[in-house]
């Protein structure tokens, strides 16, 4: 059997030469669980990294020292007891600030033959879609990322809000889609910009994160779709790269992928137990803690689509008031959060009460930005077999560099351990 490393992802390089990768990609994992330190090593080792976008003031403020994130609350002060959060809107030129430190930073570091990308979820509507996605393409873009990958609430649009960049031609572009009729409706609305993406992520429903399907996720299947992909594209004459990812823990499920026509894998549940991920260390040992029936998926997001997290999560039944004037990243078009209506029905419910608990949805926002919904992969419960226990019990936390090396490396379905 063939492992990773007999493969190449392959791009097309300037003056007709070819770029080629490691085909390992680490998937975005908002709000800075895949770091730019994360994304800058896995380039260093010749794969690709992504960093994410979601909730980028506070990223840039907790790495940069700006305040963002107070500078908006001060401003809608005055709105926080109101529950019409229509009016709290995102300063665009803050927005392409705040983006601007996190990729140029990235991007200024980054030594390697690998690449960073950049994971641009399409969820996040910030009370005006069109206009701050828009913002957050171009200034990624002027900051030099390599690429960006457009994830959860794909717009068929988003092509045609970066079409004027000098960089729309140049830069690697790719969406994440979860089923073939998915890619098919986005390459007909693309057709007029006569420019594909250059690879297409195809996401299974193991993976970690939002969701591409129903809660009737477990009766798909990431080969079966992978295959599928591959045929419509073959047949429709297309050469487009495809990624498989969800659920693919070892080197060998890489290569198997590999083997039957995928250019790529993306993987990330396994990188949320390395050093360089921006998970606390406190919930890094949760992660490798879980077991199989510790894993749901659930419908507490307020994007509407399902989510996979630890039952553990603090988040989870916290009735936190809504922190749209500092946040507010989910705040569709009319400036609504599903959270916001359920928790006004149980203050409403319970008058008297000091705190409500909000069973159904979450306040996604502030607990992803306190690392309080533990999202993972639907294979976190097999962490705890890729390390070792220290003397006090707890799990050691491995090197990017080491679980890299074991996609790239290994074999016979086998986990290298660290080194003692
Ligand atoms: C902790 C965590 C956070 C994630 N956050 C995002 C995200 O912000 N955007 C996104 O497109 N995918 C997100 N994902 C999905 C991953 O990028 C990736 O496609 C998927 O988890 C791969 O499957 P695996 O985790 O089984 O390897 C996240 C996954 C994890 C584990």
């Amino acid at each position: 059997m063939k492992r990773v490393d007999d493969f190449r992802l392959s791009f097309p390089g300037q003056g007709g030469s070819r770029q080629e990768l490691v085909p390992i990609m680490i998937g975005g994992m908002g709000v800075d669980i895949s770091t730019a330190e994360l994304a800058l090593e896995v380039a260093r080792l010749g794969g690709i990294g992504h960093i994410s976008d979601a909730m980028v003031h506070t990223v840039s403020d907790t790495r940069f020292d700006t305040n963002f994130v107070s500078q908006k609350l001060k401003k809608y002060k005055a709105n926080v007891a109101s529950s019409d959060k229509s009016s709290v809107q995102f300063c665009l030129g803050a927005l392409a600030e705040a983006t601007r430190n996190h990729v140029g930073a990235a991007m200024q570091a980054k030594r390697g033959d690998g690449m960073v990308f950049i994971n641009c979820m399409e969820k996040l509507t910030m009370n005006a879609p069109a206009d701050t996605l828009r913002v957050r393409l171009k200034a990624a873009l002027d900051a030099g990322i390599d690429g960006i990958t457009l994830s959860a609430g794909l717009h068929l649009g988003s092509f045609a809000l970066m079409a004027d960049h000098p960089r729309f031609r140049d830069a690697r572009l790719g969406i994440i889609v979860s089923s073939t009729r998915a890619l098919a409706l986005f390459l007909r609305k693309n057709a007029r910009l006569n420019r594909l993406p250059d690879y297409v992520v195809v996401e299974g429903p193991l993976a970690g994160g939002h969701l591409g399907f129903g809660m009737d996720w477990a009766q798909y299947d990431l080969a079966t779709i992978v295959a599928e992909v591959l045929a419509y594209l073959k047949a429709e004459h297309l050469d487009i790269p495809v990624i498989a990812a969800g659920g693919i823990f070892t080197g060998s499920d890489a290569a198997s992928f590999l083997e039957m026509g995928a250019a790529a894998v993306q993987v990330a549940t396994r990188f949320t137990v390395t050093q360089e991920c921006g998970l606390p260390d406190k919930v890094k040992q949760e992660y490798f803690k879980a077991s199989e029936p510790d894993i749901e998926v659930n419908t507490l997001s307020p994007t509407g689509y399902p989510m996979r997290m630890l039952k553990g999560s603090p988040g989870i039944g916290a009735g936190i008031r809504p922190n749209c004037e500092a946040y507010g990243y989910l705040l569709d078009a009319n400036g609504k959060c599903a959270y916001i209506d359920a928790y006004n029905r149980e203050v409403e419910l319970h008058p008297t009460a000091k705190k409500v608990s909000v069973r159904d949805k979450t306040c996604l926002c502030t607990h992803m930005r306190n690392f309080d919904i533990w999202t993972c992969g639907q294979t976190a419960y097999r962490l705890k077999d890729t390390t070792t226990r220290q003397e006090d019990g707890s799990y050691r936390v491995l090197t990017a560099e080491h679980v890299f090396r074991d996609y790239q490396f290994s074999v016979d379905q086998k986990i290298a351990l660290p080194a003692a």
